[in-house]
This record gives structure tokens, sequence and C-alpha cells, in this order.
């Protein structure tokens, strides 16, 4: 088996004969941009090949690489591995990604869905039988609520103690079940974990169940990135090959076990301890996760195989916690709404709140939701990678190095990278400011074509290899081209035209909008003033970025009940609109391509 040397993580892997290099890397856990699954079009995993054996450059690396071919770069899902070598992944490095978890509200305790106890059975007089399970469903009031099943674990648990002196146990149930029972040892943990799975990241929380209050948080990259940056080409790849959907639930649960194990390690617990998960994702994301088939939800009519709320136990899905905990999966409103947003839309008690106030998750499939007190309107709209820095010429994902932000001041352009180091590309926010900045200083026309007159930012206009471009730094080059625009300007477009046909069907006008909310991992570090410049929201007065709802929703969906309750009712009061069927979402998507310059 050839042995492939990382130079840069001096880190030795194995590779297939013949297995594609990026292949080798993401098994071996090493995590390199990828955007498009490995078809050679998005041009993000760039290599530098020093020594070894590797498949000849082909048409697709040379329109990607041109001139950089001849020093060795290419790109690893198109270099099949022949033997031994050696390679500086560099280029394209994410390096562990750091997922950003802002501070959040702390959720309130209610009447907990899974629920642990102690109790003592005392022993039947002779004569009478009354058995260990129906004492113990007396005890702990389960006969009130009707048929509850046991799992056979509890009865195993229970057998432990029968005939024992001090018959005094320790058990886990919830409204319907009695999950896990053991002799009681003082044990004090009871954990439950909240997950937001979203397309790019997943992130989680360790929330001690019965104070409430969470002990760790943190994120990773999806494992999924492998197959593409979006739903769509995860979808992709399942149509392609019917067994990528047990590879890519695999690839999410070991993202998640990924997660649980640094919790655990990081705080000193057990994660056999953890009894309840709770889970929010979109609905692609929710379906894989539980193995069902979301190719229906690619193709009109766009039919999800289910929407209500899911109830497991971990063993069905094989995660690394009790095999006994439930597992609750949050219902979606619709094929492109999902479980996050209605997660993070219960999280902030959004329906029934008093004004207009319209919710944006921004992301590849960015889903809008308009609120009027009671009602709910809610559409997802196909935005495209590129506020992920996926389709532009130096994007990249918010990583060490990528410019997060940059501002025209006293005639000064400042840009700022994450972790204040020599800039290697752009991600979403550096994105959204640039775009920001040449809408305010006229350098680009309405239509968003580069243009160069009266403006004290124009020497940074360039033409060349025929195409036009902004340069943001000189040394080294990072740029704005003229397509990069186009990429951007189509999603700003597509989230633009969403919220003017929701707010047609509201009967509401964009002066209506009081409040604006910004949610998702992405939304929390946008520029709200940049985002309004380039019509990405309304200029409505308020403007609030929540963080991570969907974390946040998540977690309280394992501390209260009235809480989850609560998210069901949303999910089918709310009002979802197909933007295909409206006749008039092209007019509205060609109306918001201009900017306001
Ligand atoms: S070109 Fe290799 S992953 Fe896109």
């Amino acid at each position: 088996m050839p042995e492939v040397l990382v130079s840069n993580l001096k880190k030795k892997i194995s590779a297939d004969q013949g297995e594609d290099l990026l292949g080798a890397l993401y098994r071996a856990g090493i995590e390199i941009e990828s955007y498009c699954g490995g078809m050679g079009s998005c041009g993000k995993c760039v290599v530098i090949i020093q020594e070894g054996s590797v498949s000849p450059p082909n048409s697709l690396e040379e329109k990607h690489l041109k001139e950089k071919i001849k020093s060795g770069f290419r790109l690893a899902c198109q270099v099949k591995v022949g033997g031994d070598l050696s390679v500086d992944i560099s280029p394209s490095y994410s390096a562990k990604l750091e997922v950003k978890l802002e501070a959040q509200t702390e959720a309130a305790k209610g009447e907990l869905p899974v629920k642990r106890e102690k109790f003592v059975l005392s022993k039947p007089p002779i004569g009478k039988t009354v058995s260990l399970q129906d004492q113990m469903e007396e005890v702990l009031a389960l006969t009130q609520i009707g048929q509850v099943s046991w799992s056979q674990q509890s009865l195993l648990g229970l057998s432990r103690i029968a005939g024992q002196k001090e018959q005094s146990f320790e058990a886990v149930f919830d409204p319907a079940k009695v999950r896990w029972v053991c002799p009681f040892s003082g044990e004090k943990d009871f954990l439950g974990m909240a997950f937001d799975l979203g397309t790019t990241t997943i992130a989680g929380e360790l929330v001690d169940l019965t104070s409430g209050v969470s002990l760790f948080r943190s994120g990773a990259l999806n494992r999924q990135a492998r197959y593409g940056a979006d739903v769509i080409s995860r979808l992709r790849a399942i149509q392609d090959d019917p067994a990528n959907l047990a590879r890519l639930q695999e690839l999410v649960i070991k993202t998640m076990d990924d997660l649980i194990e640094e919790a655990c390690e990081k705080t000193g617990h057990d994660p056999e301890r953890i009894f309840a998960l709770s889970v929010a994702g979109n609905t692609i994301m929710e379906h894989i996760f539980l193995g069902a088939s979301p190719l229906s939800i690619g193709v009109a009519p766009y039919t999800p195989v289910f929407l209500r709320e899911r109830l497991l136990d971990g063993k069905e899905l094989n995660l690394s916690i009790n095999p006994e905990a439930q597992v609750y999966v949050f219902p979606s409103i619709a094929g492109y709404v999902g479980g996050d947003i209605v997660s993070g839309l219960a999280a902030y008690d959004m329906m029934g709140k008093k004004g207009v106030t319209l919710y944006v998750d921004v992301g590849t499939n960015g889903e809008i939701v308009l609120l009027d007190g009671e009602k709910v309107y809610c559409c997802g709209t196909a935005a495209g990678p590129a506020f992920e820095g996926a389709q532009i010429y130096q994007g990249t994902r918010a990583t060490l190095g990528a410019i997060s932000a940059v501002e025209f001041k006293d005639n000064q352009l400042r840009i700022f990278t994450i972790g204040d180091v020599s800039p290697r590309g752009i991600c979403g926010t550096g994105l959204i400011d640039s775009l920001a900045c040449l809408v305010q200083e006229k350098l680009i026309t309405p239509t968003g074509r580069l243009r160069g007159d009266n403006s004290h930012l124009k020497e940074r206009l360039r033409e060349g290899d025929k195409r036009k471009f902004f340069i943001l730094s000189e040394d080294p080059e990072i740029v704005l081209t003229q397509e990069d625009i186009s990429q951007l300007q189509l999603a700003k477009a597509a989230l633009q035209a969403g919220r003017e046909i929701l707010l047609k069907e509201a009967q509401l006008k964009e002066k209506d909008i009081e409040e604006v909310i910004l949610a998702g991992a992405f939304g929390s570090f946008i520029n709200p003033k940049s985002a309004q410049i380039i019509g990405l929201i309304p200029r409505a007065p308020r403007v609030r970025s929540v963080g991570n709802a969907s974390l946040l929703g998540a977690k309280k969906a394992l501390l209260s009940l009235e809480f989850r309750r609560k998210v069901s009712e949303l999910a089918q009061k709310a009002n979802y609109i197909e933007l295909s069927s409206w006749s008039d979402f092209q007019d509205h998507f060609y109306q918001s391509l201009i900017f306001e310059v």
C-alpha cells in the first residue's frame, strides 16, 4: 500500500493504489478545501506534489492551474496515487475548523423530556405477587400515563437487583418508555448533548440535564464535506451511487461522535452517561442522519420522506452515547426549510411576537421567514455557495488567513484576516464587505459591472488575463474578480427576491419590517450595514444577530417538554411558500440583481 508523506503536517498516511489523493487525505482525517465533491470543477483542492508517482495532469487541472502545473501544483481530487509520494497541502489546508460559538442565552429548564430518578423498592408481603416492573411503574407514576414500554436493558437491569436486601435503582425514562435501569451507584452525571447539524459544520453542546448548565461547546467541519459543499452535492452523490447514503450517514455520525468524545474528554465525563440527544438540521441533513433517502427532495415537487419530529434510541444510530438514550430529531416545515430553522425560531420565541420580523439564515440554501404575530411565512432560496467562498476565484472557508472583514475609512482600504495573519483568500463576510465597499465607492454600476471612474480606489481596479478585478491585497495578491461579483450578485438576488415574495404573500411592504434577525453561524458574523448596502437584508430599524439559534433551540429541547410542544406547533402552523410556483419569481429575481449605487 503506497505511503503518502504530508510534508507540511509531518504526517504519513496510507493510500490505496490508484485512489484519488483527496479521498486518501479525508480518510486520514485531513481536511482540505473541496467544494465540488471531487468533480474537478471548483479548483479549490490545490496541493503541491513534491516527489513520487502520480497520474499525469488532466484537462481539468490544466484549466484551473495553468502554468502552476510546472511547479508541481495539482488538484488532489484528480491525482491518482501510483506509489509512495510526498505532498505539501498548505495551499488548501483548512487546519482544524474554528467554529466560532457565540455567547448564548441560557435555556430555562421545564419538565424534562427525559428524566432520571433514584428509587427504592420495598419487598411485597408473601402471598401477593407484584412484579418489580409493576412496582416500579407505580413509584415512577408511569401507571397514570398508560401503556409504557420497557427497553430490554431496563428489564435486565431490574433483574440485577431482584432479591437483594437494598433494592435501590437508578432509572432513566421518558413519558413512553423506561429506557435504562441500573442498581444505584451514587453516580451523579445525567447528561444530554444538543446538535446543530449543518451542511458545512456541525456544532455540539454538552449539557448537564440536572442543572441545565452547558458544560462544553464546540464545532467541527462536517466530514461529509468530502462529497461537496452544499446539500445538492450530497444529493448528487447519492444519486450517482445509492451506497453513498450509508457512507454519508456514517460520516455525519462520525463527526458527531468526534464532538461527543471531545466534550466528554475535556470535561471528564463518561459518554455512557449521555441519555438524551437533540438534533436540529436542514431537512436533507436530517434525512441522511436517519439513513432515509433525501432524493425526493431534490426534484419537483420536492417531497420529503418525513417532516414530523422523530424519537429514536441511541443504539439505532450507533452513536457513542448510552445505547438506550433518547434521540430527538426536530420537525421540519418543508424540503428546504428544515428543523434547524424551526429550532431557531422556537428558541427565540418568534411566533406570536408583536410587530413584523424577518428571520434570515444565509447559506447555500438561504432560508427566510417572515413573522407577523401568529402568522409565519417561509421559503428556501437557492442562493448557491458563493457566500461560503465556493465559485469565488480566491474564495475560502472562514479559517486561518481568510479575509473576514474589509473597510474603507479615511481614504484607506483596510482588510482584516482571521488570526491576523497574511491573507490567503477571502471568506463570505469579507466578500459581503468588499461588495459593499464597491457599491458605496461607486466602483460598480447598478448592474454589477466594475468601473474605474471617479473613486479614491480606482487605482485598485486592474485588468489582466482577460478579466477585470479589484485588488484587496497586493502582497500576497488577493483579488475580487468581475465573475466573483456576478456570483455574489446572483446569491443576493435570490435572497432578495425570496423576501419580496413572502412580503407579497403576507400583504406587507418592506417598510413594515421592524426587525431583521440574522441567524446561523455565518449570519452572526456578517456586518449588517454591509448586508443592507448590497440589498441582502432590508434597511429595517433594528438588525440583530442571534448566532447559532438552532443549537440554542436544540439545547432547549433537551431541557423542556413544553418547548418541544411549541416546536411542533410552529412547524405545523408555518405557511411554506414554494417560490418556483410563483409565476413572477423570475421578474423579482432579475430586478433584485440591481444594486442601489
Ligand atoms: S476541484 Fe477538487 S474538490 Fe473541487
